[in-house]
C-alpha cells in the first residue's frame, strides 16, 4: 500500500488534543489512506516547521493555540473567512506551492449550534463572554445567522467596544462589561474567555440566564467546565460544552483537504 498523506496540528501545549483521533476516525470511516500526528511547536519555531512539513510532502495542518493568529502572518493566501477572523486554524498547501490559510472554527459552531443541538439562532439574542481572538471569529458567523442582537461582554470593556465597532456593519451589535449586564438575560450565552482554563468562573451576573437560555462554552473538559457548572447552578437547563464544535471544525478542515465530508455523529459516539 501507498504511504498515507499526512497531516498534522501544530500547537504550544499539544499533548492532550484530540485532532489526531478526531481525524484518524474521519479517515476510517471515510475510507481515505492518510495519517495524522500531533506536533509540539513553541512559537520561535513556527515558520520553520510549517515549511518544512509541507516542503517533505505533508498535505494539511491544523493551526491551535498560541499560534492561530501568527500563523496567519505566513500564509500566501486567506479564506475571506481566515481574514474576517483575523486567525485561521488550516493551512492547505496548494498545487503551485503556495500556502493558503482557513478559518473552520466559526463554521463548526454555527453547525454545532444550530444542527446538532437545534438552537434558533435566527432573531435570538445572544451574548458572548469575551472578546479575544476567538470570539473575533465566531462575530461573523453568528451575525450571518441575523440574531435580533449580538451583545459582547468582557473585563477590558474597551476590547468588547473595540471588536462591536470593527463588526459595527455585519448588524445589531453592542459591547458591555459583565457589572453592566445586571439587568439583561439572553436567548444564547456563548463563553469564548479563557478564564475556565484556570478553573475559576469571572463575575457574570446570575441573572443572564433565564429558565430558556442555552449556555454553551467553546471550552470542554473530561469533566464539566467551570462555566458550565455555574450555568447549571444558576438554573440553565441546557449546556454544552464545546465537543461538538470541536469536531465540526475539524470535519469542515477534513473536506477542505480530502474533497470528502465525513459524518460527525461516527466521532461523536466515540469520544467521550
Ligand atoms: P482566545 O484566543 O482564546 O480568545 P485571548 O485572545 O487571550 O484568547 O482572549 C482571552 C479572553 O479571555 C479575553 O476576553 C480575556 O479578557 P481580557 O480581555 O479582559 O483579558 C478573557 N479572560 C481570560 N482570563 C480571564 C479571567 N480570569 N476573568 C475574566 N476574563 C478572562
Amino acid at each position: 500500500m501507498a504511504e498515507p498523506d499526512r497531516y498534522a496540528v501544530i500547537g504550544h501545549p499539544i499533548a492532550h488534543s484530540k485532532s489526531p483521533i478526531i481525524h484518524q476516525l474521519f479517515a476510517e470511516q471515510t475510507g481515505e489512506h492518510l495519517r495524522y500526528d500531533a506536533m509540539d511547536v513553541p512559537p520561535d519555531k513556527l515558520g520553520d516547521t510549517i515549511n518544512e512539513f509541507v516542503s517533505k510532502g505533508g498535505r494539511g495542518l491544523n493551526v491551535t493555540v498560541p499560534h492561530k493568529q501568527n500563523a496567519l502572518k505566513l500564509m500566501d493566501t486567506l479564506t475571506e473567512r481566515a481574514q474576517l477572523a483575523g486567525a485561521i486554524n488550516t493551512i492547505s498547501p496548494t498545487d503551485d506551492g503556495k500556502l493558503e490559510g482557513d478559518n473552520t472554527d466559526g463554521v463548526g459552531l454555527i453547525a454545532d449550534l444550530r444542527d446538532n443541538l437545534h438552537v434558533e439562532l435566527i432573531d435570538a439574542s445572544i451574548l458572548i463572554l469575551g472578546a479575544g481572538g476567538a470570539t473575533r471569529g465566531i462575530i461573523p458567523p453568528l451575525m450571518e445567522q441575523k440574531p435580533a442582537e449580538l451583545m459582547i461582554a468582557n473585563r477590558t470593556a474597551e476590547k468588547a467596544r473595540n471588536l462591536a465597532t470593527a463588526f459595527a456593519d455585519l448588524g445589531n451589535l453592542n459591547a458591555r462589561s459583565f457589572d453592566q449586564l445586571e439587568d439583561r438575560n439572553f436567548h444564547v450565552i456563548i463563553n469564548a474567555t479563557s478564564a475556565g482554563l484556570e478553573g475559576e468562573v469571572p463575575p457574570f451576573p446570575n441573572s443572564l440566564i433565564a429558565p430558556d437560555t442555552v449556555c454553551y462554552d467553546l471550552s470542554y473538559s473530561m469533566h464539566e467546565t467551570p462555566f458550565i457548572e455555574w450555568a447549571k447552578r444558576n438554573g440553565c437547563k441546557q449546556c454544552f460544552q464545546g465537543w461538538g464544535m470541536l469536531i465540526e471544525q475539524a470535519a469542515e478542515s477534513f473536506a477542505i483537504w480530502r474533497g470528502v465530508r465525513p459524518d460527525t455523529l461516527y466521532v461523536r459516539n466515540r469520544l467521550p
